[in-house]
């Protein structure tokens, strides 16, 4: 380690490989990790043992979206140079501390938890949810606190497990002695980005979601069947901006600011066609998209070195994690 890197903050997050990272990844964390890991000490975990506590019937989803997320990450310019990758069942430590961490939080805490909640609705679990899944936020508890990082890029919807994590803190120290530091969460300033029915978030599973992998005639399809006005039937009909995805999404995504507020007082009035506004947004999206396509393509062709790059990754990531368990396990008097 290198005299700068041992004064960086370390940054630490991680995504669940269930499915390609879309837009929503790409605007909600992946820019911000492009930034972070200019300035920080960053790791990025393919966290497969969190996949797998809603999909536990579904290894070979989990295995081949290891490498999928991490082409994802990669081809967006996350460096493995600057930013340590790795996977999370190769960090045993993590689930060790897991479980002494389970003797700290209760069973009601973790069923008051909001993003969990939420989750069981969707799933539908009703009275049959894996003991796995309601403590993942423990074990995501453990994910951070194992390499020690303090600050933690997330959505919104990951601020219920940083709190936790808070909390495993100020409990385990006040028990053990202070062993480790709050943790803060850096939430993106960008507005998030709704889906393509213009009804919820973006998300894979909604069926809403625009894959960063997306072909362009993908984008094209998709873009078409965007929720814009319901009562913007003709062009020269007024139509409304708020709620308009394509507007949405052109707020986020158009380099030509004056322009596109141009068009969006000829739209308020009549005269500019739903047709006319996603031709434009294909096109945005596209230009954005290419680059990320083209050195996707790359690591398609070279996955071996995609995995080696996790592997060497997970060697110096465990270093991290073998000094932490030293230290917890002296706090907790079971250094034998
Ligand atoms: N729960 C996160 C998600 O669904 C993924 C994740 C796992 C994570 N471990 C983490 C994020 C640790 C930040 C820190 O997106």
């Amino acid at each position: 380690m290198t005299a700068s890197e041992k004064n960086k903050k370390i940054a630490l997050t991680g995504d669940r490989p269930t499915g390609h990272l879309h837009l929503g990844h790409f605007v909600g964390s992946l820019q911000n990790r492009l930034k972070i890991q200019e300035d920080c000490e960053q790791l990025v975990m393919v966290a497969d043992v969190q996949a797998l506590t809603d999909n536990a019937d579904n290894p070979d989803k989990v295995r081949s979206n290891v490498l999928e997320v991490a082409i994802d990450n990669l081809a967006v310019g996350i460096d493995p140079e600057k930013t340590t990758f790795f996977i999370q069942s190769q960090i045993p430590e993590i689930a060790e501390l897991t479980v002494f961490f389970l003797n700290l939080v209760t069973l009601s805490r973790l069923e008051r938890n909001p993003t969990v909640k939420n989750e069981m609705r969707q799933k539908k679990y009703e009275g049959n949810v894996p003991v796995g899944f309601l403590c993942y936020p423990v074990s995501q508890s453990a994910d951070i606190l194992a390499f020690r990082a303090s600050l933690v890029p997330v959505g919104e919807d990951q601020l219920p497990m940083i709190e936790q994590a808070n909390e495993i803190v100020h409990k385990f120290n006040a028990t053990y002695g202070d062993v480790f530091e709050k943790i803060t969460p850096i939430v993106s300033s960008a507005p998030r980005l709704m889906g393509l029915d213009g009804k919820a978030k973006m998300s894979k599973s909604l069926g809403n979601a625009i894959l960063l992998s997306d072909a362009p005639e993908i984008i094209r399809k998709k873009v078409m069947q965007m929720f814009t006005d319901p009562n913007h039937i003709h062009k020269n009909d007024p139509g409304e901006i708020e709620g308009n995805v394509v507007f949405d999404y052109l707020s986020i995504f158009d380099p030509q600011k004056e322009e596109l507020e141009n068009i969006k007082s000829a739209y308020k009035k009549g005269g500019v066609g739903d047709i006319e506004i996603k031709d434009r947004l294909v096109k945005i999206l596209n230009d954005t998209l290419q680059p990320i396509r083209e050195k996707r393509k790359d690591y398609e062709k070279n996955k071996d070195k995609v995995m080696e790059i996790l592997i060497e990754g997970g060697k110096k990531a465990r270093k991290i994690t073998e000094k932490t368990m030293f230290e917890v396990k002296k706090a907790m008097k079971i250094d034998y």
